[in-house]
C-alpha cells in the first residue's frame, strides 16, 4: 500500500459522522439544531483545539474579506472557526474522502454551508488557480507528507502576492525517534516529522518569506494532559477520540512522552508571499 492510501486508511473508519452525532446526542445536543460552537470539542484534530485555530486565524490576519485555503482540512474544524469567528470564506482540501464528506455535512448542519466548501485532493497538487487565496493555513498535516517542498511550492503558487501562510505542525526537536503509534501514524511508514529548519528552508525555496516561528511545547503538554484527564471521567459516548487517532490512548501517551522528552513539539510558523 502506498503512503497516500495508508494515510486515508489511518483516518477513515466508515462511521465517523454517525459516531460524531451520537457523541453530540450523548452530550445533550440536538444534531438537527447545532451551533458551530457545539462541534468545537470534537472537530479540531490538532493540539490546542479551537483556541489554536483562533490564534492561527488572528495571527494570519483572517477577516471577513479573506479567501482562505485550509490545507488538510480534516472534518472542517479550523475552516469553520475561520468562517464563523472571522467571517472568512474558506476552501478546504483533504486527502481523506470520509473527512471531506463529514466536513461538508457538518458545515451544512451548523449553517456555514455557504461560507465553507471542501474538496478531496492532495496538498502536493492543489486544484486551484494561481494567486486565488489571501491566506493559506495548514494545521497538523505536514507530519503525513514527505514532500513538503511540493506542498509549499503549491501554496506559494495559489497565494496572492502579500498573502499569508500559517503552519502549525508537530515538528522534530531532538535527535531521538518518537515511539509509535502517534495520532497521525501507526508506524514510521506514514510519518514524516521534520525540524522547523526544514520547514523554513522549504518555504524560502518556494519563494515565501518566513516571518515568525514559535514552539508551543509547554502549552501542548498542558493541553494533552487536560485531554487525558477529561477523557478519564467522561462516558465513552462523549469521549470522542478527536486527537487520538485510531490507536487511542497509546498514541496520545506516546505524543505526550515525545513532547516531555524534547523529541517533538507543536510549532507555529508564519510566512508570506512577497
Ligand atoms: C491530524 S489531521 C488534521 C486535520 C485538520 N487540519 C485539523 O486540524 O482539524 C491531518 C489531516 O491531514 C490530511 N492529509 C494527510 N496527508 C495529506 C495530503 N497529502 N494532502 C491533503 N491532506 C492530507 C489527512 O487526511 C487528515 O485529515
Amino acid at each position: 500500500m502506498g503512503v497516500e492510501e495508508s494515510v486515508i486508511k489511518h483516518y477513515s473508519n466508515g462511521i465517523l459522522e454517525e459516531s460524531l452525532l451520537a457523541a453530540l446526542r450523548a452530550g445533550g445536543k440536538d444534531p438537527d439544531h447545532l451551533h458551530p460552537d457545539d462541534l468545537s470539542v470534537l472537530d479540531q484534530f490538532h493540539i490546542g483545539g479551537v483556541e489554536t485555530a483562533l490564534e492561527v486565524g488572528r495571527g494570519a490576519g483572517i477577516s471577513g474579506s479573506s479567501h482562505v485555503l485550509d490545507v488538510g482540512s480534516g472534518i472542517g474544524g479550523p475552516a469553520r472557526v475561520f468562517a464563523h469567528a472571522f467571517g472568512a470564506t474558506v476552501q478546504g482540501i483533504d486527502l481523506t474522502p470520509e473527512f471531506v464528506a463529514t466536513a461538508t455535512s457538518l458545515s451544512a448542519r451548523v449553517g456555514l454551508g455557504h461560507q465553507v466548501s471542501f474538496t478531496t485532493g492532495n496538498a502536493t497538487a492543489l486544484p486551484f488557480e494561481d494567486a486565488s487565496f489571501d491566506v493559506a493555513t495548514m494545521l497538523h498535516v505536514g507530519m503525513n507528507i514527505r514532500d513538503k517542498d511540493k506542498v509549499f511550492a503549491e501554496v506559494a503558487r495559489v497565494l496572492r502576492p502579500g498573502g499569508v501562510f500559517a503552519v502549525f505542525d508537530v515538528m522534530q526537536m531532538g535527535g531521538d525517534e518518537p515511539d509509535f503509534p502517534l495520532p497521525w501514524a501507526t508506524t514510521e511508514q506514514t510519518s514524516f516529522v521534520q525540524p522547523p529548519m526544514a520547514y523554513s528552508d522549504a518555504m524560502e525555496q518556494a519563494g515565501l518569506e518566513v516571518d515568525t516561528e514559535r514552539s508551543f511545547r509547554d502549552a501542548g503538554i498542558e493541553f494533552i494532559e487536560r485531554m487525558i484527564a477529561a477523557a478519564q471521567g467522561a462516558p465513552s459516548s462523549s469521549n470522542f477520540p478527536a486527537l487520538r487517532g485510531p490507536d487511542g490512548e497509546a498514541s496520545t501517551a506516546n505524543l505526550l512522552a515525545a513532547l516531555k522528552n524534547h523529541i517533538l513539539a507543536p510549532v507555529e510558523i508564519f510566512a508570506h508571499k512577497p
